[in-house]
C-alpha cells in the first residue's frame, strides 16, 4: 500500500540526492499565475500534491479542475481529466471541461420559473432552454482562491459572489467551492452557498474523466456500476418530462457492472441522462458509482450527498484540441455530474433546489481513486 511505498521513495530520494529531506520537498499547495483573461484579469493556478504524490491542478477561472494525476496499476501517475493548456481556451470552454457549473447545472425549461409568485426569466443558451447557468455563468467568471490548512490533505477554497440578477437569477449568492486532495487519493469537493433572496441553486463539477489517461481516446471500455434504479425521462431536448422510470431492461441499467460501450449504440448520441440515485435524501456522502478501466487498472469511486447524477458520455466532443496536443473526439471522456434533477424549479415533485435567506446550501461529492484489487 501507499505508506511503505512512500517511505521507500522518500528514503531512496534522500540517498540519491544526498540531502536531508524536510517537509518542504514537495509543497502541498503551490500557487502561481496561470495567465490572464482577454480583459486582463489574472487567473491563478493552485497545484495540490498529497503525501502519495497524487496531484490536482485548479484555476480561478471557473473554479476549474484542469489536471488530476493519479496512479495506475503499475504505480505510474497519469492525468485522468480532459482539459486545456491556456486561459484563452478555458474562456471558451464549450464542453464545460472540469469547471464549476451553475448557478443551476443542467437545464431549466424555456429559461423560466415562478418562485413565490414572481416569474423569473433566465438567459436562454440551449435551444429554448437555459443550460448550466447561462452564458457568463460560474464557469466563465474569475473566482478568488485561497489555500486552507486541513489534516486530510492539501486544500484550495474558491469563493465568488454572484450578484442579484446575474444571468436572470434572484438574490446575491455567496458561493464557496472547496477542493481537498486527500491523502487517500480522493478529490473531495464541498459546495456551500447563502443568499439574500430565495433562489434556485444546483452546483456541480463538469470534469470529463478518462481513467486510461486524458489523451488515451475512447472511454467505451470503462466498466460502470451505478446505484440508480431509475432515471428522469428526457424529451428530445434533454428536458425531463417529469416522469421517473425504472432502468430495468434498458441500456441505462448500470445496477450491475457493464462497459459504457456495450449498449451505447441503442441510445442515438449516447448517454446524457439524469439518474435518480437509490440513496434518496442524505446529509453525508454515499457511494453511488464505481468505474474501472481494464488496461490501466485504475478505478474511480464516487460518493455524493446529491439525489441525482448526469451520466454524459462526451457525445458532443468532435475533435476538440486539448492538453499537450490531445484531440478529444466523441466518447473520449465521460462525466458523472452529481446534481439535483434538471428543471426541478418547474417540477414540484422533484427534490427542491430552492435556497432561502438564512439557510446554507451544502453538498459534497468525492471522486476516489485506487487500482484494481485495492
Ligand atoms: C451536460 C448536458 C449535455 C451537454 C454537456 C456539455 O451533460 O446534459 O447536454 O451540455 O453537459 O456539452
Amino acid at each position: 500500500m501507499s505508506l511503505p511505498n512512500r517511505i521507500f521513495c522518500t528514503g531512496l530520494f534522500a540517498a540519491l540526492s544526498g540531502v536531508a529531506l524536510d517537509a518542504k520537498e514537495v509543497e502541498p499547495v503551490v500557487r502561481e499565475a496561470f495567465g490572464t483573461t482577454s480583459d486582463s484579469v489574472l487567473v491563478e493556478r493552485f497545484t495540490l500534491t498529497n503525501k502519495n504524490g497524487a496531484r490536482a491542478r485548479l484555476i480561478t477561472l471557473g473554479a476549474t479542475l484542469t489536471e488530476l494525476h493519479v496512479r495506475d496499476g503499475k504505480g505510474e501517475l497519469g492525468d485522468v481529466v480532459l482539459g486545456f493548456d491556456t486561459v484563452a481556451e478555458y474562456e471558451v470552454n464549450a464542453p464545460y471541461m472540469g469547471c464549476t457549473t451553475g448557478r443551476y447545472a443542467n437545464r431549466i425549461g424555456n429559461g423560466r420559473f415562478v418562485l413565490d409568485g414572481v416569474e423569473y426569466r433566465l438567459v436562454v443558451n440551449f435551444g429554448r432552454h437555459h443550460l448550466h447557468g447561462g452564458i457568463k455563468a460560474l464557469h466563465k467568471v474569475v473566482w478568488q482562491g485561497e489555500p486552507v490548512e486541513r489534516a486530510e490533505g492539501p486544500v484550495v477554497r474558491f469563493t465568488y459572489l454572484s450578484a442579484d440578477g446575474e444571468e436572470g437569477y434572484p438574490g446575491n449568492l455567496d458561493i464557496a467551492v472547496t477542493y481537498v486532495l486527500t491523502d487517500e487519493d480522493a478529490l473531495r469537493i464541498e459546495y456551500e452557498a447563502t443568499t439574500d433572496k430565495a433562489t434556485p441553486v444546483n452546483l456541480t463539477n463538469h470534469a470529463y474523466f478518462n481513467l486510461a489517461g486524458q489523451a488515451a481516446g475512447s472511454i467505451l471500455d470503462h466498466v460502470l456500476t451505478l446505484r440508480a434504479g431509475a432515471y428522469t425521462v428526457p424529451d428530445s431536448t434533454g428536458l425531463p418530462t417529469g416522469e421517473i422510470r425504472s432502468v430495468d431492461g434498458t441500456p441505462l441499467d448500470f445496477t450491475q457492472p457493464v462497459a459504457l460501450g456495450e449498449r451505447i449504440a441503442q441510445l442515438g448520441m449516447g448517454y446524457d441522462h439524469n439518474y435518480v440515485l437509490d440513496h434518496g435524501d442524505v446529509a453525508a456522502p454515499e457511494l453511488i458509482a464505481e468505474v474501472s478501466e481494464p488496461h490501466s487498472g485504475r478505478r474511480m469511486r464516487v460518493w455524493t450527498t446529491e439525489p441525482g447524477v448526469q451520466l454524459y458520455s462526451g457525445n458532443f466532443l468532435d475533435g476538440v484540441p486539448g492538453k499537450g496536443g490531445a484531440v478529444y473526439q466523441q466518447y473520449h471522456g465521460f462525466c458523472l455530474e452529481t446534481q439535483h434533477f434538471p428543471d426541478s424549479v418547474n417540477k414540484p415533485h422533484f427534490p427542491s433546489t430552492i435556497l432561502r435567506p438564512g439557510e446554507t446550501y451544502r453538498q459534497i461529492t468525492i471522486y476516489g481513486f485506487s487500482t484494481a484489487g485495492e
